[in-house]
């Protein structure tokens, strides 16, 4: 068996900044309001006709791919996590092969939300530890703010939420204890609809059925939350797979260098900080300047991190993620 190490890190972020005063311009909030409930100061804002979700993560991921000096051809598989696709189908996998000629290499698409890079890093891990590839590109990108609901209609969820994407090449090592330790992944399936966006799908209703019934009361293809019960389940969840992954590796959390959290609500990460007792400098924490890019967040995050230098060889990160499905998870690293 073979380990993998994170080679590369890279990420996008478009350059239209959205602050919570342009926000309390066209809806009924404010700076006060948003900073409170959620630590968030501004999100980035895609651009249409220039951001999509495939291109920003094809930036991102060109940036790791320099970053762990590799050329694109050592690249032999590709792995793709987004809630927010350009296309219904095919998935953002294949376009974003296409876009950085990656030859005929495997493209896969995870739909696992707020989770979706944690997942995302679990699959490939289990590749890389198998021998079946090498180097494995990983690419978490969204594009949420088309969907959002920018009036007072949608304000409790327009606030939270911004683009973006982040990237990491996971290559494979034959030291012993560095690396990916461990994934865990879990689901919730009894909570899908209280984090979703229900139409258009095929299971409840399609777009023509929307455009026959032209109800301005139907709000479903808008994104739905029940807030606090998302926040109750948040903190139990995060909790339960930390503890899950140290006790898996025989670790503390006094071993913790630094934990990345899905940057979902800054009360959420700090709830879980003053749990697990860890110090500022041991949790990034970065949605002040981002919002909650979803699948991007822990990539994004990962990428600054690496940037900032509050990474070292032999620290041990800790990722954890929760998010709509309910599905979360958490990965142990060994830098
Ligand atoms: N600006 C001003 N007022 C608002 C806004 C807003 N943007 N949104 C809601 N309000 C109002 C509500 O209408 C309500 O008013 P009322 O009391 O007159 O009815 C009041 O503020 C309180 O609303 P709640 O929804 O109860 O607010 P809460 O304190 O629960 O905070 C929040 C909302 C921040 C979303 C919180 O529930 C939360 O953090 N939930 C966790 C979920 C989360 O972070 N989700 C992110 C995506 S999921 C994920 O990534 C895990």
């Amino acid at each position: 068996m073979y380990n993998s190490i994170i080679k590369g890190t890279g990420y996008y972020v478009p350059e239209n900044i959205v602050t919570n005063d342009d926000l309390s311009k066209i809806m009924d909030t404010s700076d006060e309001w948003i900073q409170e409930r959620t630590g968030i100061q501004q999100r980035h804002f895609a651009t249409k006709g220039k951001d999509t979700t495939t291109n920003m993560g094809v930036r991102a991921a060109e940036m790791a791919i320099a970053k762990a000096n590799i050329n694109k051809e050592d690249i032999d598989f590709l792995i793709f996590a987004t809630l927010s696709p350009d296309y219904y189908f095919p998935g953002c996998g294949v376009l974003a092969q296409k876009e950085l000629g990656l030859n005929t290499i495997g493209a896969l698409d995870i739909r696992n939300q707020c989770s979706g890079f944690v997942y995302a890093l679990s699959v490939a891990d289990q590749f890389i530890k198998t021998g079946m590839y090498k180097n494995i590109l990983v690419i978490a990108s969204e594009t949420q703010s088309p969907a959002l609901d920018l009036t007072t209609r949608g304000r409790n969820m327009a606030v939270l939420f911004g683009d973006g994407a982040g990237a990491v090449i996971l290559s494979r090592t034959e030291e012993v204890g560095k690396g990916i330790l461990s994934s865990h992944l879990h689901s919730e399936g009894a909570y899908a609809e209280e984090l979703a966006i229900i139409t258009p799908g095929v299971g409840k209703k399609w777009v023509t059925e929307l455009i026959k019934e032209n109800n301005p009361e139907d709000i479903s293809y808008f994104p739905h939350m029940n807030g606090q019960f998302v926040f109750k389940n948040a903190v139990v969840r995060f909790s339960e797979v930390i503890v899950e992954g140290l006790k898996h590796n025989n670790l503390t959390e006094k071993e913790i260098d630094l934990f990345i959290p899905h940057q979902a609500n800054l009360r959420i990460s700090q709830f879980i900080q003053q749990k697990f007792k860890l110090s500022d400098e041991k949790v990034f924490n970065n949605i002040q300047k981002y919002g909650n890019t979803t699948a991007a967040s822990i990539a994004i995050a990962l990428a600054e991190a690496v940037e900032q230098k509050r990474i070292k060889e032999n620290d041990l990160v800790l990722l954890a993620a929760f998010g709509s499905g309910f599905t979360w998870g958490s990965v142990v690293i060994r830098w």
